[in-house]
């Protein structure tokens, strides 16, 4: 079952197939009662970001779900607009004391440039960022280290510096807005995909094809998004608010044959289709 399956990151490390997201989840009791819900109802991964604000309820709803934390996989992100080598450490300590965790699985670089400046050069900055990310992960207190947002361009400077790839790349990736540039790059050098809005922020779920699809199978829209991510080999982030909801994306044990992943694939919608969050 999807919910006891694991990627294997380029380092070895075994990673739960499907994430339960929580951007836009705000603090407090939503983002508790959902992340405690999803973590009782079976997800291992939980992500998050500090830029989120919703650090300390995830970090909460985790110690409360009293599961050892080896069963578990937290990945939080370093804010956009956050750069540098002193800055990064003193961010990760930061998300670390707000979870209450001793170590994370995976820390991302939460953008290649501040969201309030979109496609600034950053370059230089970036690969200070990704030496102190080097530096906690060789120390042992962050178990994968990648990337957020961030395409081939983006990439290259920081392997270029350090020689050190990114284990992922956490993209904006649904039906009709995958990226295929960002994830042949990625699938060459073994970098996983972490689909985030894996069901385009719900925006996806009244499209023809889809439907037509989902019909075909019995299962709902949302369960074929997010089998569709799995098929391509992305780990998806759905997040939802609501139990029945959180319940029924983990259950995706299916399988969408090749003639309607390739009926799937002709899903175009100019509206949703943009690399980055909104
Ligand atoms: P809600 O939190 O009210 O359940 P994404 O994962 O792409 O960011 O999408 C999240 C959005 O999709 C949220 O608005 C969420 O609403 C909604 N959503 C999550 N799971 C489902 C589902 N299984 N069916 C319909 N809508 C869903």
């Amino acid at each position: 079952m999807i919910r006891d399956e694991f990627y294997v990151l380029s380092n070895g490390i075994n990673i739960p197939k499907i994430a339960f997201g929580t951007w836009q989840v705000k603090p407090g009791d939503e983002a508790y009662n959902s992340v405690l819900t999803a973590l009782k109802l079976g997800y291992k991964h939980i992500d998050t970001a500090l830029a989120y604000q919703n650090e300390e309820s995830v970090g909460k709803a985790i110690k409360d779900s009293k599961i050892d934390r080896k069963e578990l996989f937290i990945t939080t992100k370093l804010p956009a607009d956050i750069k540098g080598y002193n800055e990064t450490i003193e961010a990760f300590n930061t998300s670390l004391k707000n979870l209450g965790l001793e170590y994370l699985d995976s820390y991302l670089i939460h953008a290649p440039w501040p969201w309030s400046n979109v496609g600034l050069d950053c370059k230089a900055k970036n690969v200070e960022t990704w030496k102190a990310m080097i530096d906690l992960y060789n120390k042992g207190l962050i178990k994968s280290i990648g990337v957020s947002n961030f395409r081939e361009e983006d990439i290259k400077p920081l392997v270029e510096a350090t020689g050190f790839y990114p284990q992922v790349d956490q993209i904006r990736f649904f039906l009709g807005n995958t990226q295929e540039a960002t994830y042949e790059y990625c699938k060459k050098h073994n970098i996983l995909i972490m689909a985030y809005s894996p069901l385009a922020t719900g925006n996806l779920l009244k499209d023809k094809i889809l439907n037509e699809v989902a019909e075909k199978y019995n299962v709902t829209p949302a369960k074929i998004c997010l089998r569709y991510c799995i098929q391509r080999g992305t780990l998806p982030l759905p997040k939802s608010t609501h139990e029945e909801r959180i319940k029924a994306n983990l259950d995706i044990d299916f399988e969408i044959k090749k003639e309607d992943m390739d009926k799937l694939n002709t899903i175009r919608n100019p509206e949703l289709d943009r690399p980055y969050r909104s």
